[in-house]
């Protein structure tokens, strides 16, 4: 699967004159298999034959248990690893379940990349700082973005800025990236939902924390992934802090089945999201689309 980076930050499939096609997913074998809580395993997949391809933070593949069918899944490797494609895939019916269950050794399908990105050069921290704020599973399609970030603050000046929110301890994901990220210049906060007792962190939804942090709203850009609702509520905060609404992305989710803008499965208003998603500026229709769902 190779693929070239174009200007709109989409990647182009190259396929050779042997190439069955971008409907068929192409083999890959899991060499890596870590289970990050309860119902999220990480899979690290490398091509059976052929090339690694290239992707962008925020692009997502089509994911094929044989035998079971496909889900779209965000790649969710950070461009500075070298080796496996990673994906984090949280265990919520048939497909995933069966991905989850893997082990390495076993051959999973792979089509893609396919969608847009978090769009995150040196331009994005140039301007300002960038807040990242993640809900849950929403942390594995930043995962890359961010790291990208992390290793682009001297050169660019801006600061990074990390929440990421789970339901409870057990289900905070990427813990060991979330301290590198740290000991690398980022500010992180993590709060969870609700707590055992002897939890030390913050409680409470991810809203609540960005009251306190210190970004510098007026030039400060934004990613969000998670829950549609914790989209909306956490885009609305950052507008009323004094983002411009055009410098906040949002990762949009819908029934994928082609990716490739051919079934119209995927639609929403009028976007196809698997063609100009998943990653979409929160301004104009994508605003009043996620409001109208509320009604
Ligand atoms: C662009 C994109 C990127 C994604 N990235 C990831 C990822 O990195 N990791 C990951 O674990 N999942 C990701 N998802 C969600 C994943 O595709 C679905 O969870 C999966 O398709 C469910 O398939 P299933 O057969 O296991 O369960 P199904 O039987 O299809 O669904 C089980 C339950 O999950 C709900 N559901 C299905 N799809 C979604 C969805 N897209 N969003 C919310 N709820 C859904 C269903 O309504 C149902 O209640 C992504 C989805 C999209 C569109
Ligand atoms: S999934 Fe088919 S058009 Fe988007």
């Amino acid at each position: 699967m190779g693929s070239t980076a174009e200007s709109t930050g989409r990647v182009a499939m190259q396929r050779s004159a042997d190439d069955p096609g971008p409907m068929s997913p192409i083999p890959h074998r899991v060499v890596g298999r870590k289970v990050e809580t309860g119902d999220v395993t990480t899979l690290s997949l490398v091509p059976v034959a052929g090339e690694a391809w290239r992707f962008l933070p925020g692009q997502f593949n089509m994911l094929t248990a044989y035998g079971v069918g496909e889900a779209a899944i965000s790649v969710c490797s950070s461009r500075r690893e070298v080796g496996p494609f990673r994906h984090t895939v949280r265990d919520v019916g048939p497909v995933t379940a069966a991905l989850c269950r893997s082990t390495v050794g076993d051959i999973v399908g792979v089509r893609g990349p396919f969608g847009t990105s978090w769009g995150v050069d040196d331009s994005l921290l140039a301007t300002g700082d960038v807040v990242v704020v993640a809900g849950g599973i929403g942390l594995a399609p930043l995962r890359g973005a961010i790291d990208d970030l992390v290793h682009r603050t001297d050169a660019a000046g801006g600061r990074v800025f990390v929440v990421s929110g789970a339901r409870e301890p057990a289900q905070v994901i990427f813990a060991d990236d979330l301290e590198a990220w740290r000991r690398d210049g980022a500010e992180i906060a993590v709060t969870v939902d609700m707590a055992p007792t002897g939890w030390r962190g913050h409680v409470g939804l991810v809203t609540s924390m960005l009251s306190e942090i210190d970004f510098d709203p007026s030039t400060s850009s934004a990613l969000i992934c998670g829950p549609e609702i914790m989209m909306r509520l956490t885009a609305r905060a950052l507008v009323d802090r004094g983002i411009d609404p055009g410098r906040i992305r949002v990762s949009l989710e819908r029934n994928m089945q082609c990716g490739l803008g051919w079934c119209g499965h995927c639609q929403l208003g009028p976007f196809l999201l698997c063609r100009d998603g998943p990653v979409l500026p929160y301004a104009g229709a994508v605003a009043q689309l996620l409001s109208e769902r509320e009604r």
